[in-house]
């Protein structure tokens, strides 16, 4: 029998761990054991997406909660140290570059456990990104790296990591959203909120570098404003984000409730499920983001995706998705906006093995057989 512990924190990772469990727990000899680190813990930032997946229960929460970089990562460790001593998996499972995944992979390395990384070798080349560093360290501690696109091999290769240890087998998060599509296609979530399909544009909004500084913020909701005079954007608000709003009040006085209801130039909702987020974006006529994986959605969509970084680690979304780099200034945001609404973007193609079939490629590596 083959003990794997699966390890997520934040809401991405739930939509990756998701498939790839089930596809493990549908071989025989494999045990599964699903621990939450509580990185996220709101409802709409975690529990939501485990009843939508049906992902199932974990069978521990660490409970770390919110705190800064280092002793977030601390946490992790101290708390996750003892569940290895006591049920000595064969190996730890992690995904995607928060916190919560160097925090596990660190652990499980120094005590000579394997560690499988899901996502590996994607590089920003920005090391002001807390991600980037995470993915960095992570993808070093590993023995089986499971890559999503071309390009993460290459990077990999790159830094000394030995080629057997590297596979490409495709993206998991792909394997999400196909299986979802559909259900997600009949809620009609635009339509709940009064939207007309393909007649609105999607915001996402959570980088510290996008959202922490207030002046940055600022310019980049000031652009949003003026965007949402030709189409209205509907805005899910990170908890990260939300908590910036009230200081910005004073210099966008459409902030405060009555205008900004009136108007439905913006509207600002809660975090969404991944549910109604999907449904959201496959009916928008664009998306503005700086997610990561919502540039991958957006591509498997065709839905054009204007992604406000000046870098991706995700190049195959740009190089042959929908995915335009278009920075956080005012005037590339209008400018970018107005060449989609005039039906300027490119057409995307769907990348190699983006197929819904990542998780189970991944399961037969690890269990040494191609089917159940
Ligand atoms: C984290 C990940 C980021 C990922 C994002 C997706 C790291 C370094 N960052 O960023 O890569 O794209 O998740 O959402 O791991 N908060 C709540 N409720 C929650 C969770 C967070 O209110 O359930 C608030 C807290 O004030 C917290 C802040 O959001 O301090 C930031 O949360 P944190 O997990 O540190 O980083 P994210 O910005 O969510």
């Amino acid at each position: 029998m083959t003990k794997i512990i699966s390890v997520v924190g934040a809401r991405p990772n739930l939509m990756k761990a998701a498939p790839v469990i089930e596809a493990l727990r549908r071989r025989s000899g494999v045990t599964v054991m699903l621990i939450h680190t509580g990185q996220h813990y709101d409802r709409e930032m975690s529990q939501l997406f485990f009843e939508q997946l049906g992902l199932p229960k974990p069978d521990l929460d660490l409970h770390v909660g919110s705190a800064s970089h280092g002793e977030q990562t601390g946490q992790i460790m101290i708390r996750f140290e003892p569940v290895l001593k006591q049920e000595n998996p064969d190996l730890v499972m992690v995904f995607g570059d928060v916190n919560s995944t160097v925090a596990a992979s660190l652990c499980a390395a120094k005590m000579n456990i394997p560690v499988a990384h899901v996502e590996a070798g994607l590089r920003s080349f920005d090391r002001t990104m807390p991600e980037e560093l995470n993915r960095i360290v992570t993808d070093h501690l590993c023995e089986f790296l499971f890559t999503t696109e071309p390009s993460a091999r290459k990077n990999l290769l790159k830094e000394g990591i030995p080629e057997e240890k590297i596979h490409f087998v495709g993206n998991v998060m792909v394997d999400t959203l196909l299986k979802h599509r559909e259900r997600a296609q009949t809620l009609n979530f635009a339509e709940k909120l009064g939207l007309p399909l393909c007649g609105y544009a999607l915001l996402t909004l959570h980088r510290p570098s996008n959202v922490d500084d207030p002046e940055t913020l600022t310019n980049i909701l000031d652009a949003m404003w003026e965007i949402g005079k030709r189409l209205p954007i509907v805005f899910p608000c990170h908890p990260r984000t939300r908590a910036q709003l009230p200081a910005l009040a004073e210099r966008l006085p459409w902030l405060k409730g009555e205008n900004l209801a009136a108007e439905k130039r913006i509207i600002i909702t809660e975090p969404l499920g991944y549910l109604e987020f999907l449904s959201l974006m496959n009916s928008a006529r664009f998306v503005l983001t700086d997610s990561g994986g919502i540039q991958e959605e957006t591509t498997v969509l065709n839905i054009p995706c204007l992604t406000l970084r000046e870098n991706t680690e995700r190049p195959i979304t740009v190089e042959q998705g929908t995915n335009i780099l278009v920075g956080n200034r005012r005037d590339r945001l209008w400018a970018a906006a107005d060449k989609v609404l005039s039906d300027e973007a490119h057409e995307g193609r769907i990348p190699e093995l983006w197929d819904g079939q990542a998780a189970e490629r991944i399961a037969g590596i690890l269990t040494g057989r191609s089917s159940g």
